[in-house]
């Protein structure tokens, strides 16, 4: 091996690679897929997208796809911008999927040993991404209850470190007010700090404009907000994702990406799905009926432990049953079902699991599937 190759594996050697969920081309071939076999509850998309206006602009963009798309998504940035008060496109950064701009946004910001905090357990891509760049990342344990502990967090703070905020977070469905947000935004602006808060998931909660912190971006210079298209409009295959920050922190993003991150198609899309209001309440209004009836059917089983949720999933903790996560999902997908086996999530043990919230149809099979499992049919 040459010696630039084996010094960067050397380099690299321990950076594991995270895992996720959706692997469902891994899973299954792509007639089963297509008919509709297996039944995904390892991804937490949205279970009535995409919107029909994206399969619209979609076949209206095709003539483009022999261009290149906007190098960096102007049009897209504009419309983002004007759904949020005094922001302008200056303000947004897209990228291809949100994953890329977690990425983006480490490259940027962490150097060599910059404190990066991040609460567990929750989405592994932040750990990835820190590491990757060489920063020093502390975990933040939960409460008991897996809530965040926001003092704990607040007193880790030190001067230029960066801290990553899950809201609602993956995988435990909890969900942080924006005062305890505000108070860590406001004491790491003090300590030179800036915040990351990843709102991926909050349009599938009760009231996602009490609880955004989109609003504050003009006000906090070190706050950066997330959201991901492929979560809310269901549009995991095209991919899209978009950041709010202020325009010194978005500039900085800027030079580093790289140009046509994202493509025609998706920018399409994506300026068809995002006025779409009505189909984002519809979605909610499900999303929040399922998830009540899906935790009330859940808790109805004898050996589940069943976290509450305020997201578009729920955790499990498999415990009481003796059966680990990893028997689980392969019971599972016996049946045609993808489940989360959680037991990668730094801060969970073997037990726990995750399942998306989707249809009645689709949740009642997930039910029957533990009913079966447990031996409470
Ligand atoms: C909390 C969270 N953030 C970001 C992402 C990345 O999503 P995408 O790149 O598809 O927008 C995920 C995907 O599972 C996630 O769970």
């Amino acid at each position: 091996m040459t010696r630039i190759i084996k010094d960067t594996k050397e380099r690299l050697q321990g950076l594991e690679q995270t895992v996720h969920g959706g692997n469902i081309w891994e899973i299954a071939d792509e007639n089963t897929v297509r008919k509709g076999l297996v039944i995904d509850f390892s991804s937490n998309i949205n279970p009535i997208g995409p919107p029909e206006r994206v399969y619209e602009a979609v076949r209206e963009n095709l003539w483009k796809i022999r261009f290149y798309p906007q190098r960096d998504s102007k049009n897209l940035r504009t419309k983002i911008a004007e759904r949020h008060v005094g922001l302008t496109y200056k303000n947004v950064i897209v990228g291809n999927g949100s994953c890329e701009l977690i990425h983006l946004f480490t490259q940027a910001f962490v150097e060599s040993n910059t404190l990066t905090l991040i609460p567990i357990p929750t989405f592994s891509e932040y750990y990835y991404a820190t590491c990757k760049v060489g920063g020093n990342v502390r975990e933040v344990e939960s409460r008991g209850d897996l809530t965040f502990d926001v003092e704990k967090i607040i007193g880790n703070i030190r001067e230029n470190s960066i801290i990553f905020l899950c809201n609602p977070n993956n995988p435990t469905g909890t969900l942080l007010d924006r005062k305890s947000i505000t108070e860590i935004v406001e004491y790491a602006s003090r300590r030179e700090s800036l915040v990351f808060v990843d709102e991926g998931f909050i349009d599938f909660t009760e009231d996602p404009d009490r609880t955004t912190l989109s609003c504050n971006v003009s006000k906090y210079w070190n706050l950066f907000v997330l959201r991901s298209l492929t979560k809310s409009h269901g549009l995991a295959g095209l991919r899209i994702g978009y950041g709010i920050a202020s325009e010194e922190i978005i500039e900085v993003m800027h030079k580093l990406k790289v140009p046509w991150n994202v493509n025609c198609l998706a920018q399409a899309a994506a300026e068809a799905a995002i006025d779409d209001d009505e189909f984002l309440d519809r979605a909610r209004k499900i999303i929040l009926n399922e998830r009540i009836w899906m935790i009330n059917r859940l808790r109805s089983i004898p050996k589940l432990r069943v976290y509450d949720s305020e997201a578009n999933f729920i955790l499990i903790d498999m415990r009481p049953s003796r059966l680990t996560g990893r028997e689980v999902s392969n019971r599972a997908m016996e049946n045609g079902l993808i489940i989360r086996n959680c037991s990668s999530f730094r801060g969970l043990d073997e037990y726990h699991i995750r399942v998306a919230v989707r249809n009645r149809e689709e949740n009642t099979r997930l039910i029957r599937f533990f009913e079966n499992l447990l031996g409470y049919a």
